[in-house]
């Protein structure tokens, strides 16, 4: 009988403790803003195809919005901006536009050892 009981306050608990999760995970879904599939930057030495959803995704590179998107506060409501918004394509301060990227793209990738660093393969068209 006590075996009984016991068993039951276990599938109870177990059930309510799974109604916990479903309420917590519809009212605190895990989000994150929208992101572009791909972007082309044109540049004078001719244009960069950069794969974003494989540079993000759980099935590519997995990097973390904020690994480049560095001064976004990681609100989930405020999509991430350009660079542009800061480092503008002829200022200094803080850097200008193609350094940050160029310092950013090819930093990472030199860390990373087989991602591309030589000009032509970026600047493939
Ligand atoms: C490997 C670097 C990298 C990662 C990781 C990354 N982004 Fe980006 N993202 C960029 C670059 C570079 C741009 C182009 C910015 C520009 O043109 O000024 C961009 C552009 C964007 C834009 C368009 C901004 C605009 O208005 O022009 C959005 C929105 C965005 N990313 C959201 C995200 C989100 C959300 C994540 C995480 C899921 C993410 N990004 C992860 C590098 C990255
Ligand atoms: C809201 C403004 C803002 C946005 C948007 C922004 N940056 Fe920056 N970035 C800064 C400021 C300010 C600095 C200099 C101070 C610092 O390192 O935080 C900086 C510094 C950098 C540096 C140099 C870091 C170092 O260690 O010297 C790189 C590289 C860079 N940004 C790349 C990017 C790229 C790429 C994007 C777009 C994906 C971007 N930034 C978006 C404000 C911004
Ligand atoms: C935080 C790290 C990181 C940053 C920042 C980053 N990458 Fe990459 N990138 C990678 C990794 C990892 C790979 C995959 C390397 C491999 O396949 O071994 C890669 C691969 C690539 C490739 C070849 C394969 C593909 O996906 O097309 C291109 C082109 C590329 N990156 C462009 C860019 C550009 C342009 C930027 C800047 C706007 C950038 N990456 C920023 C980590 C990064
Ligand atoms: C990892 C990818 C990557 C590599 C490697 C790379 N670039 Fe770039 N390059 C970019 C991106 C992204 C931009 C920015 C385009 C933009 O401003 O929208 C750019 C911009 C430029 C620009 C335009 C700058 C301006 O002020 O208009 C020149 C010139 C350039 N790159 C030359 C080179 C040369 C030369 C090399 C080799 C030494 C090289 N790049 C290597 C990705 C790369």
């Amino acid at each position: 009988m006590k075996r009984q009981t016991e068993k039951t306050l276990a599938y109870v608990i177990a059930a309510a403790l799974f109604a916990i999760g479903v309420v917590c995970y519809a009212a605190f879904p895990e989000t994150k803003p929208d992101e572009p599939v791909r972007i082309v930057f044109k540049s004078t030495a001719g244009k960069v195809l950069f794969d974003h959803k494989q540079h993000t995704g759980e099935d590519g590179y997995g990097i973390h919005c904020i690994d480049c998107h560095h001064a976004w506060d990681e609100d989930p409501d405020v999509k991430p901006v350009s660079c542009t918004e800061c480092h503008e394509v002829d200022s200094e301060d803080p850097i200008k536009r193609s350094e940050a990227l160029h310092q950013q793209c090819i930093g990472c990738h030199e860390d990373d050892g087989t991602a591309p660093t030589d000009c032509s393969q970026c600047h493939i068209l």
